[in-house]
């Protein structure tokens, strides 16, 4: 068993160790990250080439549409520009990396309506694995991220009554939602392609709410938050909290983003992990009053009294030229508002009558010992938005 997920080496944020002067000439590993510009491929792009990772050395084959960003340039990478929407690109360009062992999908593409997310994300899904599973020998896992909405249905109705008693675990049956949860159309395309190659394993991994970094992220609740202090700051408001009282006062936990990079790596060389699917938390809970707080702290701003009903999406419509202008003054990377911050997650999230929580006992029981402190990580985040000047 790795130290990585196991006694002390558990505790620590990931180790961010690499020998610079020492570029492996044999790979025992070829990891294939989907979506590597994003919250969770970011940290996987950072962590699977050091040195120490269990399974590697590691090369790593990075995916996105967009060109790769100079937050990410740093990691060695190869990076691969791909529409995997697109089944003749996704062919054209994955079908050649025959030597790829491991597959991270961490991506996924946000519509309308659930129906659409089914469709659209369950034809990323299929297309990446059409591509690599017939061309890649020595193919031998394919980690899947999915996240909590598996036990609390899509999007579309957030925030109503809970189907299931929390803390939810994996064990619990699917939703009843006629087939319109994307999260379980991904499941059964991967039981389905899994077939195809004879000692394949796969992992399925559930995470709450991320923190982490990435401006090309859909869903990034601590860029979002770190935008709207910066905005309250450069106009001298309190920063006011966008959610209900359950929100604000309840338990809540987190899933720290290089946690779930190690969970998907521990899953991909521990024989105890296979074919299983995994809750993905830090272990820890919070509040999100406490951590109101400290994002204030972390701005310099004072937080108002809580007042019920209050909508990011209203209070942040049309700051768009004032976030230009924060960009400007302080001379930072240049984003524009809309791509950043995702007001309407950050509603929808706060929207709940009560919170919930998930276990990370299955987790624990099959070795996975690593946690993070929400607030440390919480903060920690914060910090590295700054660092790379995508906040001021
Ligand atoms: N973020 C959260 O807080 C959270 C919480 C719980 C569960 N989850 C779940 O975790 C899963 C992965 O989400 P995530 O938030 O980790 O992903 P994410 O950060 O939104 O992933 C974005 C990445 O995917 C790339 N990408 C998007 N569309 C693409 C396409 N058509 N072809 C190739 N690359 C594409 C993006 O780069 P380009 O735009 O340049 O292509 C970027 O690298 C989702 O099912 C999500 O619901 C997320």
């Amino acid at each position: 068993m790795s130290r990585w997920w196991s006694g002390p080496g558990a505790i620590g944020t990931a180790k961010k160790k690499i020998d610079e002067d020492k570029v492996p000439t044999k790979y025992q590993s070829v990891g294939l990250v989907l979506g590597v510009t994003g919250i969770v491929g970011n940290s996987l792009a950072e962590i699977l080439p050091l040195s120490d990772t269990p399974g590697g050395p590691w090369k790593v084959y990075g995916i996105a549409r967009r060109p790769q960003p100079a937050w990410n340039a740093d990691h060695p990478i190869e990076y691969i520009q791909c529409d995997i929407t697109n089944k003749i690109e996704t062919l054209s360009k994955l079908s050649p990396l025959t030597d790829v062992t491991h597959i991270f999908y961490v991506t996924w593409t946000s519509c309308s309506t659930e129906a659409q997310n089914c469709e659209v994300n369950g034809r990323m899904f299929r297309n990446v694995l059409q591509a690599v599973i017939p061309n890649a020998p020595n193919l031998q896992h394919i980690c899947l991220q999915t996240g909590g909405k598996h036990y609390i249905g899509p999007f579309d109705g957030f925030g109503e009554t809970l189907a299931h008693d929390p803390p939810f675990h994996e064990d619990l049956p699917r939703l009843d939602t006629r087939g319109a949860n994307y999260y379980y159309t991904q499941e059964d395309i991967l039981f389905e392609e899994i077939e195809k190659k004879e000692g394949l394993t796969f992992s399925i991994h559930r995470p709450g709410v991320i923190f982490g970094f990435s401006p090309f992220s859909f869903m990034n609740v601590i860029g979002t938050l770190c935008v709207y202090a910066a905005i309250c700051k450069h106009e001298g408001k309190k920063l006011r909290f966008p959610g209900t009282k359950a929100a604000y006062e309840g338990y809540s936990d987190a899933s720290d983003a290089d946690l779930i990079a190690e969970h998907q790596i521990w899953a991909s060389v521990d024989p105890h992990a296979k074919n299983e699917a995994f809750n993905c938390l830090n272990a820890d809970v919070f509040k999100w009053k406490h951590l109101w707080k400290v994002l204030g702290e972390q701005f310099g701003i004072e937080c108002a009294e809580f007042e019920e009903g209050l909508s990011l999406q209203e209070m942040m419509k049309d700051k768009g030229p004032v976030w230009d202008e924060i960009v400007k003054e302080n001379e930072l990377y240049s984003t524009k508002l809309e791509e950043i911050a995702v007001w309407w997650m950050i509603d929808r999230g706060f929207s709940m009558k009560e919170t919930w929580l998930m276990s990370m006992n299955k987790s624990r029981e099959h070795g996975f010992l690593g946690f993070r402190n929400s607030t440390t990580a919480f903060i920690s985040w914060i910090d590295k938005m700054k660092a790379y000047k995508i906040v001021p």
